[in-house]
């Protein structure tokens, strides 16, 4: 609660009191009163669509209430009677009535004037990845594993050089239309696309990532990227409909290969 709003609203209903203050008033100050509660009185704002809902129960009771017996019906309406007919306020009712209309258009003038703005989309660009992913009905384990041909390198580097040459084929028959011949996210589609893709040749692109993290995202794609990503957004295929599990690591390895980097090493020791 907003302390300081609801003293300030006792305050005038406990001047009113004082004042003797006739129904037509007290039904105003309970109006008033109410709505400046709910719109400033809650440290959390309540939304408008919500204050209206109550200010229209408000508004019933009030009413309920002011016309219950014939007495409050007469306290009503006597002082709203004076009002309009008596010399004396001729003035400030000639005011009132300019005043009502002025202010509805005032209103509208206000919620008509706000100035276009295209709505804003945070995009995370690298969403933390799930654990595990399923591809081809086997499970992956993003977190423990790797790319289970990096091995190779050392044990038989020819075996090793099969697997990126054909890493290398699968780039150049699926990938390159985006990601360019050069990996520099210039490939003949990326007018098209928004987000453009990722440029592997930047240093500070996939050298930050895991091996499991581009295969989640390459066998999972756009349509696979949680909440924050923007799902959808992005135009990056989910390639396990297309490929291999293999050839999405061979693509892996090719990816690193010819951007002369290395993914970044698993964590061993997970406290942060
Ligand atoms: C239709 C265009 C298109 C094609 C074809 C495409 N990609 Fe992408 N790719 C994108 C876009 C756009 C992004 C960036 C947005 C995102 O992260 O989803 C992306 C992102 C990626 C990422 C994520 C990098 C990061 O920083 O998180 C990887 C890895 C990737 N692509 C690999 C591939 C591989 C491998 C292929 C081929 C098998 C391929 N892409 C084919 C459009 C494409």
């Amino acid at each position: 609660m907003n302390i300081p709003v609801v003293l300030a609203v006792a305050a005038v209903f406990t001047f009113l009191r004082f004042r003797r203050a006739n129904l037509l008033v007290w039904a105003g100050a309970w109006w008033v009163g109410l709505y400046v509660i709910f719109r400033f009185g809650f440290s959390a704002p309540i939304p408008a669509s919500v204050v209206s809902l109550y200010m229209g129960i408000v508004s019933i009771a009030i009413l309920a209430y002011v016309s219950s017996s014939e007495q409050r019906r007469e306290e009503i309406s006597g002082p709203l009677i004076r009002f309009m007919t008596d010399k004396r306020y001729t003035a400030l009712l000639g005011a009132t009535v300019v005043a009502i209309p002025a202010l509805a258009a005032a209103n509208v003038y206000v919620q008509m004037n706000v100035p276009l703005e295209p709505p804003l989309f945070p995009r995370t660009v690298h969403p933390a990845s799930p654990t595990e992913i399923t591809v081809h009905d086997k499970k992956i384990d993003l977190d423990a594993g790797e790319n289970p041909f990096l091995e190779l390198a050392v044990s038989h580097p020819e075996e090793f050089r099969k697997h990126v040459e054909n890493g290398r084929r699968v780039y150049y028959q699926n990938c390159v239309f985006c990601h360019g011949d050069n990996m520099t996210a210039n490939g003949m589609f990326v007018h098209g696309l928004d987000p453009i893709p990722t440029n592997f040749a930047d240093q500070g692109a996939i050298s930050i990532l895991r091996d499991t993290y581009l295969f989640w995202r390459i066998s999972k794609g756009g349509p696979g990227l949680p909440e924050e990503a923007a799902p959808w957004d992005t135009a990056m295929p989910a390639w396990e409909k297309f490929l291999t599990e293999e050839e999405i690591w061979d693509t892996i390895l090719f990816l690193y290969e010819f951007t002369g980097q290395k993914p970044r090493a698993r964590e061993e020791v997970h406290t942060q």
